[in-house]
């Protein structure tokens, strides 16, 4: 037999990439990736092992659908929603805040968005804009690309550095320096964090929230993966440890939970954004170039949300008001479904590591890095978005961190949601062949 043979015919692979136009593949976006081996599953009929996409593979939460089909029969459909979110929505959110995060705000603190995507593009819109002389965001890196194309298609600055190489005591220094140079409004990060899966601790939120109090700087906590450090039993309403957040430790921040991969809902773009309370009362004269109120949640509302898209569906906000108030009471503990995650990461990691694959962000300070959706990969001898190519060749699809703002560009960054455990003899199969083919260079 060829050595060199790949389970996907490399004919189909290299003309599709050709096609594409991006050398190498690994250079690509995420929905561009999509693309790729769309397109090579149409040509081949072969079914990839799909890391490349955080799309949930899970069932939507029943919850949800059943409040949202009896709200579409009642006819809301027809009728536009309040741009500040309905009643019941706001009010079982900031019960949510309270009883996962321990964390007080009122209703009129929680507003619906159009997945945290939109959440993340309001709230550039408003903080990077309070005050001219500032503008533009720091990300603490590795991120999700698109929220720094949001701040590119607004016309922000932004910077950033490698979370990883300061955690702990150092963050702050760093944070200090960046900050010294870069005059910015907002600082954004998630937690847990995509792709690394770091966590940062109740030390590192401390600093964040320091530091943007002193300098008077906004936090953007984006908690797309709410809960699901699952080193920690978060899913208990009201129980202690709640999900970490920066929001004990500043007065300045806007939470961004995301309803996509918590209760695989991600199809009815409903998320919500939760700004503090101090900050939803603050004036910034600034913000009357753009919007009619010098008022922060006024502007966030009546200026941004509205010009965005004037509100949040109607029927999936029903649904994520049903979905808060069951895990809020207790009823349902969404939790004990996303846990699959981090058991399928478990078995995956192991399976990367036995034929010659190496964990990229592997400690988180001082433990190895935890199970979740996603974690990250270098192979030996090759950087990220060349291993991405590579890999496709071998029907497994992942993306580069090198898009990520992630200083390790040996890697990329494997998601576990769409992999069936059924596809685990396939996975492993693959890697057996891939390993066979890469000697491992002494
Ligand atoms: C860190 C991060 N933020 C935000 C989002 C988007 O969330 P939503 O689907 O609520 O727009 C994602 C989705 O992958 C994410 O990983």
């Amino acid at each position: 037999m060829n050595m060199k043979t790949t389970p996907i015919p490399s004919e189909v692979v290299n003309e599709v990439i050709d096609a594409f136009g991006i050398h190498p593949a690994g250079k690509a976006t995420i929905r561009e990736l999509v693309k790729i081996v769309n397109d090579i599953e149409g040509i081949t009929g072969e079914e990839y092992i799909r890391m490349e996409m955080g799309v949930p593979g899970l069932d939507p939460t029943f919850v949800g659908i059943e409040a949202e089909m009896i709200a579409l029969r009642q006819g809301v459909a027809s009728k536009y929603p309040n741009i500040e979110g309905i009643a019941p929505l706001k009010k079982e959110a900031a019960r949510f805040v309270k009883m996962f995060m321990d964390v007080d705000v009122e209703p009129m603190h929680c507003i619906p968005t159009v997945g945290s995507m939109m959440g993340g593009m309001a709230s550039f819109m408003v903080v990077n804009r309070s005050d001219k002389d500032r503008t533009g965001t720091l990300f603490l890196d590795p991120g999700f690309p698109v929220q720094k194309q949001q701040c590119l298609v607004l016309g922000h600055e932004f910077g950033s550095f490698d979370l990883y190489d300061y955690r702990g005591g150092k963050l702050r220094q760093k944070m200090e320096e960046e900050i010294e140079k870069g005059h910015y409004s907002s600082i954004l990060y998630s937690n847990p964090n995509n792709p690394s899966w770091i966590c940062l601790n109740e030390e590192e939120l401390k600093i964040i929230g320091e530091i943007s109090m002193k300098h008077d700087i906004t936090v953007i906590e984006d908690l797309a993966y709410f809960g699901m450090d699952f080193r920690k039993d978060l899913s208990k309403p009201g129980v202690a440890p709640f999900q970490a957040s920066v929001a004990r430790y500043t007065e300045n921040y806007i939470l961004l939970i995301s309803s996509s991969k918590a209760f695989s809902y991600a199809g009815q773009r409903i998320g919500m954004m939760i700004i503090a309370p101090g900050l939803y009362d603050r004036k910034y004269p600034d913000l009357k170039r753009y919007y009619s109120s010098e008022k922060f949640g006024h502007a966030m509302i009546y200026g941004a949300l509205y010009a965005l898209s004037a509100g949040a569906s109607h029927t999936a906000q029903y649904a994520l008001a049903a979905i808060f108030k069951a895990v809020n009471d207790g009823t349902y503990n969404y939790i004990s479904e996303v846990r699959e995650y981090g058991k399928k990461a478990t078995i995956m990691k192991a399976m990367f590591q036995k034929y010659g694959f190496r964990i990229v962000y592997d400690m988180d300070l001082d433990e190895p890095i935890a199970d979740g959706f996603y974690f990250t990969l270098s192979y030996p001898g090759f950087d990220g978005s060349q291993l991405v190519e590579k890999l496709l060749y071998y029907g497994i699809s992942a993306i580069s961190l090198e898009i990520t703002g992630s200083s390790r560009t040996e890697g990329l960054r494997a998601c576990v949601s769409q992999v069936r455990r059924d596809q685990f003899p396939v996975l492993e199969e693959r890697l057996r062949r891939f390993s066979e083919n890469h000697s491992i260079p002494k």
